[in-house]
Parts: C-alpha cells; sequence; structure tokens
C-alpha cells in the first residue's frame, strides 16, 4: 500500500526535488557561441593588436579574462570565429559603439579610430580563444 502511494505521488506536480526555475543564467547562454571556421591570427598582428588597445579606454570597461562593464576578451574570443566577416563586424561595432549583444550596458563609440585599427583589435581580442 505504501508502495502504491509513493508511487502515485510521483507523479503529483512538486515531487521532484530538483528546482525547476533556475535564475542565474549558465555561461553557456551568456557565451552563445557561434559555430564558424577560425583562421589562424598572425602573432605579429595579435601583438600590435594588444598595443593599440593598451594605449585607448578600452581596458576601462574590459578586462582580458573577466567580465568587467563589458565581456571579458576571452568570452568575446569564445563567441565569434576569428575570421574576416566577423572581425569586420566587430570592428565596426568598436567604432560605432552599441550595447544589447552581452547586455544593456553600453560601449562609447570610438569614432577617430580607424577601421584598420579597430580590425588588428579585433583580431587580438579573437587570438585569445584559446586562453
Ligand atoms: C564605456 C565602456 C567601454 C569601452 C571604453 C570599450 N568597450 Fe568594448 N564593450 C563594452 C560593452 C558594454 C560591450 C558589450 C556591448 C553589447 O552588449 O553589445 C562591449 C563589447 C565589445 C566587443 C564585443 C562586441 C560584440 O558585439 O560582441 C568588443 C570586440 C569590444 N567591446 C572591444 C573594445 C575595444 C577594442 C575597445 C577600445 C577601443 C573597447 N571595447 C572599449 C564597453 C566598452
Amino acid at each position: 500500500m505504501t508502495g502504491c502511494l509513493l508511487f502515485a505521488a510521483c507523479y503529483l506536480p512538486g515531487c521532484n526535488n530538483e528546482p525547476k526555475q533556475n535564475n542565474t543564467r549558465k555561461p553557456v547562454d551568456y557565451i552563445k557561441a557561434i559555430p564558424g571556421i577560425s583562421d589562424s591570427i598572425p602573432v605579429k598582428i595579435a601583438q600590435k593588436g594588444e598595443v593599440l588597445i593598451s594605449y585607448l579606454d578600452c581596458y576601462i570597461c574590459h578586462k582580458k579574462d573577466e567580465r568587467s562593464v563589458g565581456p571579458a576578451f576571452t568570452d568575446v574570443a569564445k563567441r565569434y570565429p576569428a575570421n574576416k566577416v566577423f572581425i569586420e563586424m566587430l570592428a565596426q561595432k568598436v567604432i560605432v559603439g552599441g550595447s544589447g549583444g552581452w547586455g544593456s550596458a553600453v560601449m562609447d563609440a570610438h569614432p577617430k579610430l580607424s577601421f584598420e585599427d579597430a580590425k588588428t583589435m579585433v583580431s587580438y581580442v579573437l587570438s585569445l580563444k584559446n586562453n
């Protein structure tokens, strides 16, 4: 009889002890990795990008491997394949600024930045894929 009741009880809602509502976002949802082929980024370009980033305001809002106002550069590297399409798209985003990709914080526009330099910096960011 007891066995029968337990059996029945487990078909009632709420029997499952695992919490169904989980308000903390899983990191995997935050990254939203986009599938695609990555080209290898020449070390010289990545190094130049790293230097450019250190001279600009990027580290006010970004950290290499930790979320700050903006996403960690390593997280950006995990989301986007390192190829021309995404490097150009992200370089454009750094120039015009914006929000919505990683949350509601806003990246300032960098209108004085050349597209070439922006691409070099983004190349450095995407070279952090395996960090
Ligand atoms: C005022 C703060 C701030 C500064 C300064 C800043 N960023 Fe950002 N950055 C952000 C925020 C916030 C986001 C997330 C934007 C979003 O959610 O779409 C971001 C996103 C990014 C992304 C990913 C964009 C995407 O669409 O996924 C890259 C790449 C990036 N920043 C590079 C840079 C570089 C390079 C610099 C320096 C030239 C820089 N950021 C300066 C705040 C900043």
